[in-house]
């Protein structure tokens, strides 16, 4: 039996599940099998009923949340109103990409499995659940569930055998000599105001200021990055997200020309769809192949499975092929992790040990080996109330050391910090966090250690207008002298009696001190705010084992303080995280 094509449609916020579906679709194409690939959000779901078989890959985001690129599909597909058998007609397959760390683990991909199976859809195979936490990645669970994949989809169609050579670009890729002059801008247009701006069309924000809030002797260098945006106040509310889409820097630009510098920075490249694979706007018409490594390329990121892959396919010497095949095997696995992921070496660094290969790379594969770059979250740390037609974010620049020579450096953090930067393209996104309303006078406990404490600001310096009292702010940082942010908004909040100020300064005594420990030794005020009084508790900041620890400080203190049970205090916290009363914001 015969099928007309493989949908493949992906949900991905920072491009794990995009990889992903590229590489399923690679190998749909090397068993010559019809495919269409988008993300969920560019695909037209009308059509969804009249398709044979759909392979949905869905990462979850934020606090089990849908991806951006698949929210319309998301609020589509779970309409009540959707009949029963709507997708009688049509095979699915659903992938998911979480990490068993967070409370909602996978969550995206289990519901949609559910839904799915609610419209009728027929299962090929059960939902692929991979998760970060596992020794060797998702790739542990997404290696042998793919096997089944393709094994049910031959027992029910006829599909050829995969064929191993190098597939063509996937895109119809046109490169030529600049004759004509072409936009120097990568983005052909911004949105006139941060309210109607979006990823497509962002919104071109001026840098006010760009300043290091940590001493000089400091460890890490964090910025209070500034931004004028006419109005933006209008628009978001404490809890919100800046959106910022990074941009290679000059220096890592001028590196990438060096690696290939057979290739000219001004060859127009031009990219056309074909075999169903859906082309990027910005990608269409002309572009300058120096705007596409400046603006689309992330090549300082750290290369997924997929790269080596197709590399090996590439190679031409012995040598380098077989390590590269051995890279994209099952059984390399461990050595990938050892040679990348560990030491976090980059597409670049990869490609110079590879030089052979390298010096076989056409530029028209460019688009199927760089992933693009993608945009990066920050909290808004400014008040809409207090800060009219700004923005501020606190941005910790990454950069630490491995056993590699050459410090890490991250690309987003690094390019605002160090860049010199005159614009910024933005666009603001509702945050995962609400606050309660002015009017709402229940008391609110907020942890932020380091950049986490941002969205606190936004919110008390909103208050400190509103007049609310009852808040009480864990903040946690190395250093009082070196790394207590935004020390004179506290104080402001506190001469108006509108914050209790909690600090956890770890290094600046012998024993570490966390948030965690100076929230147990607020027993009273904890179990008044949250237990008494009904308040909500948020967190925000790094996602390592912070939030689990402040989880566990906040059950000992109603375990103390109200006498509860350890299961009390679970379902206690369990009925505030349903009520929204317990929210947080995390990221790694
Ligand atoms: C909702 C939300 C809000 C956020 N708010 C803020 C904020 O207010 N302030 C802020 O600074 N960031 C915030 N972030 C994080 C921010 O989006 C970026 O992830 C961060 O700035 C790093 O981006 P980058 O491009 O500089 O680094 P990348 O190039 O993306 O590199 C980051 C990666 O490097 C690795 N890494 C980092 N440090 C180490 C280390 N010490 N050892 C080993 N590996 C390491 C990790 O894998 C990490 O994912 C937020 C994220 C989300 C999702
Ligand atoms: C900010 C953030 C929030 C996340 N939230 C969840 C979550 O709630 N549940 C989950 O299972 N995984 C969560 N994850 C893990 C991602 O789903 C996982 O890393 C996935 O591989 C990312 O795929 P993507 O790059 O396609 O988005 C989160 C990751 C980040 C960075």
């Amino acid at each position: 039996m015969d099928f007309k094509r493989l949908v493949i449609l992906y949900g991905s916020q920072t491009g794990y599940a995009e990889d992903l579906a590229d590489r399923i679709s690679r190998q749909a194409r090397s068993r010559h099998i019809k495919i269409y690939l988008s993300s969920l959000d560019e695909y037209s779901i009308k059509n969804l009923i009249n398709e044979d078989v759909v392979l949905f890959v869905c990462s979850t985001t934020g606090q089990g949340d849908p991806p951006d690129n698949m929210q319309l599909f998301w609020k589509f597909i779970m309409r009540r109103g959707l009949p029963n058998n709507s997708l009688i007609n049509v095979k699915f397959a659903v992938l998911g990409l979480g990490d068993s760390s967070y409370e909602q683990y996978n969550f995206v991909a289990k519901k949609l499995h559910k839904r799915l199976l609610m419209l009728g859809g027929n299962a090929l195979v059960n939902v692929c659940l991979g998760d970060d936490q596992h020794d060797l990645g998702s790739d542990a669970a997404v290696e042998p569930w793919l096997l089944q994949f393709w094994e049910t989809l031959g027992q029910i169609y006829s599909i050829s055998n995969p064929n191993k050579s190098l597939l063509s670009p996937k895109y119809d890729v046109s490169c030529y000599v600049n004759t004509n002059e072409i936009s120097e801008n990568f983005i052909k247009e911004f949105s006139p105001t941060v309210q109607e701006a979006s990823e497509k069309k962002p919104y071109k924000a001026e840098l006010i200021s760009n300043d290091r809030v940590t001493k000089q002797t400091h460890f890490q260098d964090v910025r209070l990055i500034k931004f004028s945006a006419v109005n933006a106040h209008c628009i978001y509310k404490p809890g919100d997200v800046l959106m910022i889409q990074p941009e290679n820097t000059d220096e890592n630009v001028d590196k990438f020309f060096e690696i290939f510098n057979c290739f000219d920075r001004s060859t127009i490249v031009e990219c056309k769809e074909k075999d169903g694979i859906s082309v990027p706007d910005v990608l269409k018409g002309q572009n300058s192949l120096e705007n596409l490594v400046k603006y689309y390329f992330d090549f300082c990121g750290r290369p997924k499975r997929s790269f080596f892959e197709i590399l090996s396919k590439f190679s031409t010497s012995e040598l380098e092929k077989e390590k590269l095949e051995e890279f994209d095997s099952a059984e390399g696995q461990e050595e990938l992790f050892a040679y990348c992921n560990r030491p976090r070496r980059t597409y670049l660094e990869v490609l110079q040990d590879f030089p052979e290969t390298l010096a076989c790379i056409e530029k028209e594969y460019f688009f199927d080996l760089f992933p693009p770059l993608k945009p990066r979250a920050f909290s808004i740390a400014s008040s809409p109330k207090y800060h009219k037609n700004e923005l501020h974010i606190l941005v910790a620049v990454v950069r630490y050391k491995t056993r590699l020579f050459e410090p890490r450096k991250g690309v987003c953090s690094t390019w605002l910090a160090y860049s010199g930067l005159k614009y910024a393209s933005i666009w603001i996104k509702k945050g995962t966090m609400m606050f309660p309303r002015p009017e709402n006078v229940k008391p609110c406990i907020m942890v932020g250690p380091g950049t986490g404490v941002a969205p606190f600001r936004s919110y008390l310096l909103d208050m400190l207008i509103d007049k609310k009292k009852d808040n009480l702010l864990f903040f946690g940082s190395r250093n009082e002298k070196s790394d207590f942010f935004f020390k004179e908004d506290w104080e402001n909040c506190q001469k108006e009696n509108i914050l209790q100020l909690r600090t956890a300064f770890s290094r600046d005594q012998d024993d570490k001190i966390y948030v965690q420990h100076r929230i147990r030794q607020e027993v009273d005020l904890v179990c008044r705010y949250i237990y008494d009084e009904e308040g909500s508790c948020y967190i925000a900041g790094n996602s390592n084992q912070m939030p689990e620890a402040v989880k566990d400080a906040v059950k000992e203190c109603l375990i103390k303080g109200r006498n509860l049970t350890k299961d009390d205090a679970d379902t206690f916290i369990s009925n505030m995280i349903r009520k929204k009363l317990y929210q947080l914001e995390t990221w790694s």
